[in-house]
């Protein structure tokens, strides 16, 4: 089992947008794939035409009592199951604090699931809390959307440094630039000079409003725009983070 998180600190940067994409794309190729939005908002779970919500909650989820299995969802697509986000999902950090490795949780969590998926995406809130460093315990890649900016790749190094001091070094992270627009020079800029930057992808994903739509049509833009630009950066992100494997 593969288990890829989509996360930045920073909000608003393509992280769910990312994350059902690429599980859209995993489940396509025939890979048993688990999406899991850890998310309140539940925007992932929403693009799936999935209610958000969790019967008993962030209790259910954690306390174990229930096996996580049972809370998961098929979804319209082979291969593609969610475990859905809860509003509950709010006060993560409060339910975390009481366990006793609540930096381990995560991981046990995923375990029983461990022959059933071959990839499972995280769709992970901003910040850096509790919750954040559960999932951090769970994932082998961080995926990293970036949008083009300074103050971004500032941000990217305070990842990277918490990392290194948590000791969190078998996490790999993977940045890679997100809501690209090409007409902006500091966009041009930033992402011409990646090459030069070993964190960063190669693909890159435009700004484009087709990935906003996937709101509107509830579904991944390669159901509904599949021939469009942002079909294929994506279908790109996913065929170079495949070919990235360790
Ligand atoms: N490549 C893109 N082009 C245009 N709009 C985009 C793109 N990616 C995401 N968006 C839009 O930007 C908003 C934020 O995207 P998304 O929800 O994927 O980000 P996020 O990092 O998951 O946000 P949050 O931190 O709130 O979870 C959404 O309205 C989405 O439709
Ligand atoms: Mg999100």
């Amino acid at each position: 089992m593969r288990v890829f998180a989509l996360y930045n600190i920073k909000g608003g940067v393509g992280k769910t947008a990312a994350a059902v994409n690429l599980a859209y794309l995993a489940a396509r190729d025939g890979r048993s794939t688990l999406l899991w939005d850890l998310d309140p908002q539940g925007a992932a779970s929403y693009c799936l035409q999935i209610d958000p919500k969790v019967k008993g909650g962030r209790k259910a989820l954690l306390r174990g009592k229930s096996p996580v299995a049972k809370l998961i969802k098929p979804t319209a697509y082979d291969n593609l199951e969610l475990l859905p986000s809860d509003f509950s999902y709010r006060n993560m950090d409060l339910e975390l604090s009481d366990a006793k490795r609540p930096e381990r949780r995560f991981r046990k969590l995923l375990e029983p699931l461990e022959e059933h998926y071959h990839t499972v995406f995280l769709d992970c809130p901003p910040g850096l809390t509790l919750t954040t460093e559960s999932m951090f315990g769970a994932a082998d890649t961080l995926l990293a959307p970036v949008i083009p900016a300074a103050l971004s790749l500032r941000t990217l190094g305070l990842i990277e440094e918490f990392l290194a001091r948590e000791e969190l070094t078998r996490l790999r992270t993977l940045a890679f630039y997100s809501m690209v627009d090409r007409r902006k020079t500091l966009h041009r800029q930033l992402v011409d000079a990646r090459h030069a930057d070993p964190r960063f992808l190669f693909t890159t994903i435009p700004y484009a409003s087709d990935v906003e739509r996937m709101a509107e049509r509830r579904a991944p833009v390669g159901e509904f725009a599949p021939r469009s630009a942002a079909a294929a950066a994506y279908e790109s992100l996913w065929k170079e983070v495949e070919g990235r494997r360790t």
